[in-house]
Formats: structure tokens, C-alpha cells, sequence
């Protein structure tokens, strides 16, 4: 199966940069490629020939719910999908397992596409939880088709920190044990460590935030991916 390329913009490019990211970008055949602007720039992505998930989705169809978006508008919108969980979410922004699950569940209800992330923090890690903090989380995520996990270690996210391939392979292969589904590695995801990390047999793509937002590099990362598919 191709490996799967989804890159994270996070609070990074509008409408006019993400045109010009497109500009600039190229995938070859046998790599699967997803991209997820924000919300303002959603719009300006569908256009282009690539799969666009949001960053974020509420569970509600539609109602009193400042600053949410709900599936329904996502769909009308042309996007095929959208994050859920993501560790910054969690941490910043109050979501817990029982909100990954609600949101999950009203976008593949709408028939979203849906990468769930899931994590331990550095602290969760240490304290020899990580297996009871996946298991937790990869619990309450729905089993459908149009899901995928992305495993995403809090502490390797931003900080340049990438979890061996050996890590990541133990944690993907707990993640299958639990959910049968493509499993996506995410944290510090670069060209210049994606062949080790993707070369292992349980890591079915990455979640590629940084590396993302310059279109030469994440066409390398999707290259890559490409060969070893
Ligand atoms: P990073 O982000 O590649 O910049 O570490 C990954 C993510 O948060 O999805």
C-alpha cells in the first residue's frame, strides 16, 4: 500500500501563501499525499489537485458554538477530511478523548476522512505509561475504513526531538494491535530522517508539520515516500 504524506500547517499560511506553496509543489505517483491548511485557507486548497483535510472539526451540525466549524461546512466546502486530537489541541485548547471521539465520529458520519493523533507526553513517557496512554486513547476512536492513526510523541513534536525508528515501530505496532488501521509517525518528521522512519514495517506514512510548510522539502519527504512504497 502507498505510504501516506499528511502535512500539518497548523496557524501557518494564508489564502496567498498557500497558493504559493502550491505553486511549488510536487508529488510523484505511489505516495499518497494529504494537506491540511487552516480554516481561512481551506478554500484556496480545494482548488488544487491534492486531498484537503481541516486541522479541526466540531460534532454539531451546526449551532451556538463560537470559533467551531462543523463537518457539514467542511464537506460544502470541498474538503475531504480533517485532524482530530492533535496534541496541541489537547494541550492548548482543552480537548480531551471524549472530544477526539465526538469529533471523529460526526466527520466520518459526514463522510470526512479522519486522521486521530495520539501521543504520550515526555512525562507519560518516563514514567513508563506510554502503552496505558495509547491504549486509552486509540480506545475510544471509532473503527471505520475512513480512519487513520497518527502517532504523534508529545515531546518529539517542534522540538527537533524524533523518536528512533525502533520507538516508533513498537508503538506503531502496539497501535495495530489495538486498531486495525494505517498508522501515520509524527513529530520532527524531516528528508533527512523519513527513509529510516518509514522504512520500518508498522509506518504506514507521516504527519509532517514543519517540514510541511516548504514545499521543496515536503516534495522530497513525499519522494521518499514514494520509494518505498
Ligand atoms: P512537527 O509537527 O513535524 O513540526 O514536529 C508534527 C505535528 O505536530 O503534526
Amino acid at each position: 500500500m502507498a505510504k501516506l504524506i499528511a502535512g500539518n500547517w497548523k496557524m501557518f499560511k494564508g489564502p496567498v501563501e498557500t497558493l504559493a506553496f502550491f505553486d511549488g509543489f510536487e508529488a510523484p505517483d505511489g505516495v499518497d499525499v494529504v494537506l491540511c491548511p487552516p480554516y481561512v485557507s481551506l478554500e484556496a486548497a480545494v482548488g488544487e489537485e491534492w486531498p484537503i483535510y481541516a486541522q479541526n472539526v466540531h460534532w454539531a451540525d451546526e449551532g451556538a458554538f463560537t470559533g467551531e466549524i462543523s463537518a457539514r461546512m467542511l464537506v460544502e466546502l470541498g474538503v475531504e477530511g480533517t485532524l482530530v486530537g492533535h496534541s496541541e489541541r489537547r494541550l492548548y485548547f482543552g480537548e480531551t478523548d471524549e472530544t477526539v471521539r465526538l469529533r471523529a465520529e460526526a466527520a466520518l458520519a459526514a463522510g470526512l476522512g479522519v486522521i486521530a493523533c495520539v501521543g504520550e507526553t515526555e512525562a507519560e513517557r518516563e514514567a513508563g505509561e506510554t502503552e496505558a496512554v495509547l491504549t486509552r486513547q486509540v480506545a475510544v476512536l471509532p473503527r471505520h475504513e475512513a480512519l487513520v492513526i497518527a502517532y504523534e510523541p508529545v515531546w518529539a513534536i517542534g522540538t527537533g526531538k524524533t523518536a528512533t525508528p525502533d520507538m516508533a515501530q513498537d508503538a506503531h505496532a502496539l497501535i495495530k494491535s489495538l486498531h486495525e488501521t494505517r498508522v501515520l509517525y509524527g513529530g520532527s518528521v524531516k528528508p533527512e530522517n523519513a527513509i529510516e522512519l518509514l522504512g520500518r514495517p508498522d509506518v504506514d506514512g507521516a504527519l509532517v508539520g514543519g517540514a510541511s510548510l516548504d514545499a521543496a522539502s515536503f516534495s522530497s519527504l513525499c519522494r521518499i515516500a514514494a520509494s518505498l512504497s
